[in-house]
């Protein structure tokens, strides 16, 4: 969501202006281009340089400071930019704008832009009930800024309270629901997006069982992806080490027969079925409820088949739009083909794990998307996100409206 925007970041002089520094690296590594702007006091504590290096541009501090001949810097910084973020916002600030008062570059160009303004208040909890700063806020968000609400917690005054900088990765996430919810293009609005992910894990024992080198990671890049696109996602997984997306709905899992469950609870209400996860085929005719112990005997493990989730799902399948993945070895697009027909899935994404850099556990993927009629699509090798971004436009594509 934010990949690609262009954010102003609006620095003002509160004690939280050096998280603000982290809160910069954040936003780039999410993909954002990011510009810096700092009123005097901001200075105070943070040198302008610090963001420069950061933002890898000059830092704006000076209305009057026009070094770009051609341009008016506050009105090009306001133009340019997709989103402000004020952050942190001081009291004094926060009631220069709920005023409408220029008399910085900072709230000079904050009167100029006509972006969607998110607001990070950071003050001393006094301040922060203060009646006028309450006012201000009311006043800022009649007018259609957003303002994040402050962290509880030790204060730089040395007392617990509220009015602390948030943490800049809670930031990060909370702008791009902010976003989600402003913006356009959301293909996916009021529709429900159900995905799997992760290998599942079949118990032999309470300390042992069998499962697969799928991490989760392409089921996640997809819940990502569909939430961008303003779906409600429900991402059903077996996966314990990676971050769920903000604002995607989790259902933990562990076993075959769990995720089939899960999916039935959402199958009715879905718009898109995705099936990235890597589900065993087999599963321990019975699961030991202690430890099974070594003897001098060979050991015969009996495995009883797992319901075909996949297949089980295009059978019963009305409007629901069901991908399913083939991860293969060998012959893929045989095998994807044969997939798409016996399943009745509506596309199947096939990758050979075989590749170093495509499949279980890598950042990056190379897949061919194989649908009815249709030629197959092949994405040569890139991240898992951008992968996930292009199957979901070919599915959009494809869905019935
Ligand atoms: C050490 C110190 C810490 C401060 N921290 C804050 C703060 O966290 N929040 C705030 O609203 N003001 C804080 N202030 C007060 C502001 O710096 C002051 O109101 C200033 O005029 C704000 O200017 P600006 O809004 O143009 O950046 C602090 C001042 C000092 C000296």
């Amino acid at each position: 969501m934010l990949k690609g925007k262009k954010v102003a970041v609006y620095v003002t002089g509160g004690i939280a202006v050096y998280k603000a520094c982290d809160l910069v690296r954040r936003l780039i590594k999410v993909g954002a281009t990011v510009r810096v702007a700092m009123t005097e006091s901001a200075t105070e504590f943070v040198t302008p340089l610090t963001f420069q290096i950061l933002s890898k541009h000059h830092v704006y501090t000076d209305t009057f400071d026009e070094r770009e001949g051609d341009k008016v810097s506050h009105i090009h910084l306001a133009d340019w930019s997709d989103l402000a973020v004020i952050a942190p916002a001081t009291a004094n600030t926060i009631a220069k704008i709920a005023y409408g008062i220029g008399d910085n570059f900072v709230t000079t160009a904050l009167l100029a832009t006509t972006a969607p303004v998110f607001i990070v208040p950071a003050m001393n909890e006094h301040m922060l009930n203060n009646a006028a700063t309450i006012r201000n806020f009311q006043s800022l968000e009649n007018d259609g800024h957003f303002i994040m609400e402050p962290d509880t917690g030790f204060l730089a005054e040395g007392y617990e309270g509220k009015g602390r900088f948030p943490e800049p990765e809670k930031i990060v996430e909370t702008i791009q629901e902010f976003l989600i919810k402003k913006e356009t293009y959301l293909p996916l609005k009021n529709k429900k997006v159900v995905i799997t992910a992760g290998g599942t894990k079949e118990r032999i024992d309470p300390v042992r069982y069998i499962t697969n080198d799928s991490s989760g990671k392409m089921g996640y890049s997809l819940a990502h992806a569909a939430r961008d696109l303003g779906a409600e996602v429900c991402l059903i997984s077996t996966s314990k080490t990676l971050k769920t997306p903000y604002g995607v709905a989790l259902v933990s899992v562990e076993t075959a027969e769990q995720m089939h469950q899960a999916i039935n609870a959402e199958f009715k209400e879905a718009a898109i079925v995705i099936m990235a996860a890597a589900v065993s085929d087999y599963r321990p005719d019975h699961v030991a409820n202690k430890k099974i112990k070594k003897s001098e005997q060979e050991m015969t493990l009996t495995l009883v088949k797992n319901t075909d989730i996949l297949a089980t799902l295009g059978s019963q399948k009305n409007d629901q739009f069901l991908i399913g993945f083939a991860a293969e070895t060998h012959n893929v697009e045989e095998y994807a083909q044969g997939k798409l027909k016996k399943k009745n899935a509506d596309m199947i994404v096939a990758n050979d794990v075989s590749k170093p850099y495509a499949g279980f556990n890598k950042d990056t993927n190379e897949v061919t998307i194989f649908m009815k009629d249709e030629q197959p699509i092949e994405l040569k090798v890139k991240s898992k996100q951008a992968i996930a971004e292009e199957i979901l436009a070919v599915a959009l594509t494809k869905m019935k409206k």
